[in-house]
């Protein structure tokens, strides 16, 4: 565990409080392999809504750096998760993205899985092979308010805390029975971490999201932010939102716990949603009976972020390829009832985080290129970038835990 004469604890141990993270965080092999091990591999990471599999056999992958996860719904009606991981000699089994079939079938040497991840057939194996004891391996799954989650640990944290703070805001927007109305993944050439704490400040929305921050406040001057938020507080409850606060995100996690968050911001005068014209997108969500000018965000772990306007919730995850290329998904949701066409469009439903989204893909590119030169130093966070301090300080506890 030596890398450039000096072990990852020095390392992790000689961080600089406010300060960005040393230049060998996003460089080293060995401080990447132990993230997968430490950071990835043991927590929950958000794979899409329960909706996207309604039938028994219908299914989708996640891959996640080195490992791949096949989501299917059982022939119970229950969701589960396997390792697409052939028990025979380890080949992928599944090679589609997502969509339904009675079997799988490992394209090597044609083992079947059914859709319990049982073992079903394996040609010309001798009479004391026993299929019971190879089916496919359980990868944990879990579903909070609709929200699936997966996690390659057989021993995740805990969601109980979650599942039991957050029901009530999430039983606001009815996040149990919406449904997905797109779905776009965002190939970014930089080192994971970048991406995550790119999407955690606003420190860079003025200069390089013109679109959002026409709308959004989460880059004003706090006195005049609070003014909206009055404003905003005092639609809210007329609306059918009751004005919560959780704060238990990343240190703030109980114990053994997914750390997890809720708060809302107003957005400008003018607007009520992430429209190009400030209108509705689609019909209000859960029990909201009215536009508050407000949007939602949500925090569920250290990967994944939704922020929920009062008619559609665009949820994002951000997930390593390897220690030099990660991805980013985003799924927009609308009410379940909602159909396409007739209710929401889905070019000016996913139009602005889009747009951001590809500038942040730039952004971070950029960032990338510079923390890998000698040049490199870390600097000092502002005020505006807490949550991302937060985060990373987070991420050098989970990489000391052993
Ligand atoms: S590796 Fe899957 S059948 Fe051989
Ligand atoms: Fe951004």
């Amino acid at each position: 565990m030596q890398s450039n004469g000096k072990g990852i604890a020095d390392l992790i141990a000689s961080h600089k409080p406010g300060y960005a993270l040393d230049q060998r965080f996003y460089t080293d092999p060995d401080v990447y392999d132990l993230e997968m091990e430490r950071v990835v591999g043991r927590n929950w990471i958000l794979a899409g809504h329960q909706s996207e599999l309604p039938q028994p056999g219908d299914f989708k992958v996640l891959n996640v750096a080195k490992e791949s996860a096949i989501i299917v719904r059982g022939s119970d009606g229950k969701l589960r998760a396997f390792a697409n991981v052939c028990r025979h000699r380890g080949s992928l089994v599944c090679l589609e993205s997502e969509g339904h079939v009675d079997k799988f079938m490992c394209p090597y040497h044609g083992w079947m899985y059914d859709i319990d991840g049982k073992l079903t057939a394996a040609r010309s194996m001798d009479g004391e092979f026993d299929k019971s004891g190879y089916g496919l391996n359980p990868v944990s799954l879990d579903i909070v308010h609709g929200l699936v989650l997966i996690c390659f640990s057989d021993d995740p944290p805990g969601l109980d805390g979650a599942k039991r703070d957050l029901a009530e805001p999430m039983a606001i927007f009815d996040f149990e029975n919406m449904k997905l109305a797109a779905h776009k993944s965002y190939d970014i050439p930089a080192n994971w971490k970048l991406s995550i704490e790119n999407y955690q400040e606003c420190y860079h929305c003025a200069t390089a999201h013109p679109e959002y921050s026409q709308r959004h406040t989460l880059m004003v001057d706090w006195r005049k932010r609070e003014r909206l938020q009055t404003n905003m507080r005092e639609k809210m409850e007329a609306c059918g939102i009751r004005n919560i606060e959780i704060d238990r995100i990343d240190l703030n996690a109980p114990p053994g716990e997914m750390g997890y968050g809720y708060s809302r911001t107003a957005m400008f005068d003018g607007y009520v949603s992430g429209s190009r014209d400030g209108q509705p997108l689609a019909p209000l969500l859960g029990t909201i009976s009215d536009f508050d000018g407000g949007a939602s965000d949500f925090v569920f772990g250290a990967f994944s972020f939704l922020l929920a306007y009062s008619d559609h919730v665009v949820a994002y995850v951000f997930t390593p390829v390897d220690m030099r290329n990660c991805r980013c998904d985003i799924y927009w949701l609308v009410r379940g009832d909602a159909e396409e066409g007739r209710d929401y469009d889905a070019d000016e439903l996913t139009w602005l985080w889009d747009i951001t989204t590809e500038a942040d893909k730039t952004i971070i590119a950029n960032n990338w290129r510079g923390v890998q030169s000698r040049y490199y130093k870390p600097g000092p966070f502002s005020n505006m970038e807490r949550a991302e301090r937060q985060w990373t300080e987070w991420v050098l506890q989970e990489l000391a835990r052993p």
